[in-house]
């Protein structure tokens, strides 16, 4: 009917606008412990391989270029980074995993941050994003995350990224491969090149 037909309407006109990053600022970088991540304000955890765009979709999200530092070499970010959304979000980005080419000790100094905040602390995520690359698809390494994520109960959204770098005719089979590998999980798609799920990625983290 009529009224139905307004009434969805204006739900998606809310879906459109309503969530926002309206301010955006870095609080702190960690590079073990803080007693700041029990403080009870929510947060986003955006984890993944290295290289596979994380501080790069921080960066779209708050609109703010340099806000997380990025690099076209893996394993730039190499601490836990602290970001203030709204006053009452922090975006939390993280070292990526699985880069061979740093030294064993900086791998395992990774490994062990990476492993301390989401599985050996009390600390809670609202969210956690799990980055991919669409155009590989989950890794092995990817798949032990999500696992790993999994076994802990982790609320974890999968950011299919760079969905610039897929061809046409290989979109329909990678999205088909993705979703069979995260059955459970909220998929969205993104690019920070081509400005992909920007909406989509606010509305899911924000609230
Ligand atoms: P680490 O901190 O080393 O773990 O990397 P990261 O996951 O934070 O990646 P970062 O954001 O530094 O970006 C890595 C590279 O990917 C940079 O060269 C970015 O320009 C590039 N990149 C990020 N997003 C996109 C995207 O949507 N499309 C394409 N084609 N490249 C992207
Ligand atoms: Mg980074």
């Amino acid at each position: 009917s009529n009224s139905e037909g307004s009434y969805t309407q204006i739900l998606n006109i809310c879906y459109d606008v309503c969530m926002k990053v309206n301010s955006a600022k870095f609080i702190k970088e960690i590079a073990s412990d803080d007693e700041i991540l029990g403080n009870g304000i929510p947060q986003v955890a955006f984890i993944g391989r290295s290289n596979v765009g994380k501080s790069t979709v921080i960066n779209t999200l708050t609109k703010v270029k340099d806000l997380a530092r990025t690099s076209s070499f893996p394993g730039r970010t190499q601490r836990i980074n602290l970001f203030l959304i709204n006053g009452n979000t922090y975006f939390v980005d993280l070292p990526g995993y699985g880069f061979a080419r740093l030294s064993h000790v900086e791998r395992e100094a990774i490994t062990d941050l990476i492993d301390s905040y989401f599985f050996h602390s009390l600390y809670k995520q609202k969210k956690v994003v799990l980055i991919i690359d669409a155009s590989i698809g989950l890794t092995d390494t990817d798949l032990d995350m999500l696992r790993a994520l999994e076994e802990h109960g982790k609320d974890v959204i999968i950011l299919a990224n760079k969905i610039d770098k897929l061809k046409n005719s290989e979109y329909k089979k990678q999205v088909k491969k993705i979703e069979d590998s995260t059955v459970g999980h909220p998929i969205i798609f993104f690019s920070s090149e081509s400005k992909v799920g920007i909406k989509e990625l606010t509305n899911a983290v924000l609230d």
